[in-house]
């Protein structure tokens, strides 16, 4: 009988990263780590694996019910693999709460997992950059952190009008519940429920789950649309609202603009974000063209996370900005840079006599930071070229018995189809001032 041979393909919703896609997650996560260092956060990491009650206190029903991947481990104890970072990021904080000088700036990217339905802009196994502060419990760390998330786009070289920032509090929606729209505690969850994925379902059934949560109100989705179009000018007229969260909206909104941002950020009472620990403004960040529907960025302050392993409360505010949807942003775009291993310079071997000064050659390279590929088998030059345009390279230097003896090598650029005699030191030279 023939052996059945294992599958090739991998796990649903997840990705292999064959080399030219591994250049292209460099790119992204150096980009997103220059901007993040350029303000001042350190980069942590914590484990893939947490203790599954750490998710159940505040992570939110919807990943901790149907998207976690969670298991008993063989001491018994029940784990998950994270599906978020903001939970590790505060345990490690707590955990240290007392040495830490303030304001904590800490960024991460992560892999993390959920058992989603695999989609465009969504899979099970996403990158994502976690970017957090802890200390300051008033809108100038907003004014940074929606900053510093504008910054990555543009690091990119996204435009102004290629995404929008939206941002809510949560006090609204739970002052517009309880106190505008009189709803039980259950209630107002199921509306924020029925909020979260209004733009996923039709006008009818919207209509028809409202009616069907509030039946106490006929005119109760009248009154949610009231409050869906509200703007920052008449943010007062929505029912029930605190006149501290409407300053709190105001001042943020008058500080965007002194900032310079707010011709991008939007004041947008249909944010909900389906986390429990989020307690003040919160927000998404979408791309303007319809081909991505998807949120890129995801965050917002939350002022009890710490609280649950210390006696010590520290607000902390943050966001996730996942390499999926960054990747599908970009490419519409057409900002995806064409990466090529260009840098690398490549050493055919013509003839097995002249490997070891090919060695010599290399390493005279190397150690002046310029990659080398060096062959280890003499071939036909004709073969060996077409590996490196394969490959890539622009660079080739050709060193026969002829040029070992006179330490020189014949310098190809394979991009200009030009080659030349040097010596072994002005090759370098040439080499490094041309690198991209
Ligand atoms: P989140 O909204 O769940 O927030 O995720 C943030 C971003 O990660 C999303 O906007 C999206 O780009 C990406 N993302 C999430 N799930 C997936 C998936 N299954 N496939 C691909 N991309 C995905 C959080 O996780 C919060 N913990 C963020 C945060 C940090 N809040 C404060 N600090």
């Amino acid at each position: 009988m023939k052996e059945q041979k294992l599958t090739t393909a991998n796990y649903k919703g997840t990705r292999d990263f064959f080399p030219e896609d591994m250049r292209l997650r460099n790119y992204l996560f150096s980009v997103m780590k220059q901007v993040a260092v350029s303000y001042g956060y350190e980069e942590y990491d914590g484990p893939m694996i947490e203790s599954l009650d750490l998710y159940r206190a505040k992570t939110g029903e919807e990943i901790v019910g149907k998207q976690i991947y969670n298991f008993i481990d063989k001491g018994g104890r029940e784990v998950a693999i994270r599906p978020e970072m903001t939970p590790t990021v505060a345990r490690m904080v707590a955990s240290k709460l007392r040495d830490l000088p303030r304001p904590i700036r800490w960024f991460s990217i992560p892999n993390l997992w959920r058992y989603e339905q695999p989609g465009h802009g969504r899979l099970r196994e996403h990158w994502q950059l976690n970017v957090d502060m802890f200390g300051v419990n008033h809108f100038r760390a907003e004014l940074e952190i929606f900053s510093l998330a504008c910054d990555i786009l543009f690091a990119f070289g996204a435009s102004r009008n290629s995404f929008r920032v939206k941002v809510s509090h949560r006090s609204l929606l739970d002052e517009f519940f309880k106190s505008g729209l009189k709803l039980k505690p259950e209630q107002g969850q199921e509306v924020s429920k029925i909020l979260d994925k209004k733009n996923k379902i039709t006008g009818d059934e919207y209509v028809a789950l409202v009616s069907k949560t509030i039946p106490e109100d006929a005119t109760a989705v009248s009154k949610i649309d009231q409050f869906l179009a509200a703007t920052v000018e008449n943010i007062q007229t929505i029912p029930g609202l605190t006149g501290e969260t409407i300053q709190k909206i105001n001042d943020l909104f008058s500080g965007l603009k002194d900032l310079g941002l707010s011709d991008i950020v939007d004041f947008d009472p249909s944010v909900v974000r389906g986390f429990d620990y989020y307690t003040g403004f919160i927000f998404e960040i979408f791309d303007t063209s319809p081909k991505n529907k998807r949120s890129l960025y995801g965050g917002g302050r939350y002022d009890n996370l710490i609280g649950l392993f210390s006696n010590e409360e520290l607000s902390g505010i943050g966001f996730g900005l996942g390499d999926v949807t960054l990747q599908n942003f970009l490419e519409t775009h057409g900002l995806l840079p064409n990466l090529s291993n260009a840098n690398t310079v490549y050493i055919p071997l013509l003839d097995d006599t002249s490997f070891f000064a090919a060695q010599t050659l290399a390493k005279q390279f190397r150690a002046a930071s310029v990659a080398v590929d060096l062959s280890l088998q003499s071939q036909k030059m004709g073969k060996q070229l077409s590996y490196a345009e394969k490959k890539g390279y622009r660079w080739i230097l050709i060193l026969g018995e002829e040029e070992t003896k006179n330490q020189t090598v014949t310098l190809k650029d394979m991009v200009h189809r030009s080659q030349e005699e040097l010596k072994w030191d002005d090759a370098l030279q040439k080499v490094r001032t041309e690198l991209s």
